[in-house]
């Protein structure tokens, strides 16, 4: 039977060296997938993996700090980076409805990649605007006053970039 495999992920040199420092010390897990993430932009399965091994750390642990800290990623970066504002005011004038649908619309929960690899999804708490709310970001670039209807034109605006 097919199996698929992780695609091979070589540890650099780099790395290597600030795990080895890092090993024995308090807090080391939290200190090296920062690291990894700096590296690689996020952490790949592959590399969880074998912290897993190194670190004598159960799998599971890992993805849990890497689910419980908002700024680890487990997949890799989109094209373009998608955060929806889910701060009291936002929240308040439906925020969490904009998230529903894009997570609907792209088909990818907080966190993840489109199959296509054109968009990352997160969520973020207050964005700095909140008379515009609800707000999202694209690549950085405010959208404010967010309804629904406007999503599909938005995405598609970035969509053929
Ligand atoms: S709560 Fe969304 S911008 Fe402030």
């Amino acid at each position: 039977m097919f199996e698929k495999k992780e695609a091979a992920v070589q540890l650099t040199a780099g790395l290597l060296n600030y795990i080895e420092e890092w090993k024995a010390k308090d807090g080391n897990l939290i200190m090296i997938l920062h690291q990894v993430q700096e590296e690689y932009g996020y952490v790949p399965r592959e590399v969880a993996l074998q912290l897993s091994r190194m670190l004598n750390v159960p799998l599971a642990r890992i993805y849990g700090v890497i689910t419980f800290y908002h700024f680890f990623r487990a997949s890799k970066p989109g094209k373009h980076t998608i955060a929806v504002c889910l701060g009291t005011a936002c929240y308040l004038k439906g925020g969490e409805d904009i998230l529903k649908e894009l997570e609907v619309n792209l088909g990818v929960g907080v966190g993840g990649t489109t199959d296509d690899g054109q968009f990352s999804l997160e969520s973020v708490r207050c964005l700095g605007c909140c008379g515009l709310s609800p707000v999202m970001t694209v690549d950085g670039e405010v959208y404010g006053t967010l309804k629904k209807e406007k999503l599909p034109d938005i995405l598609a605006k970035y969509r053929v970039k």
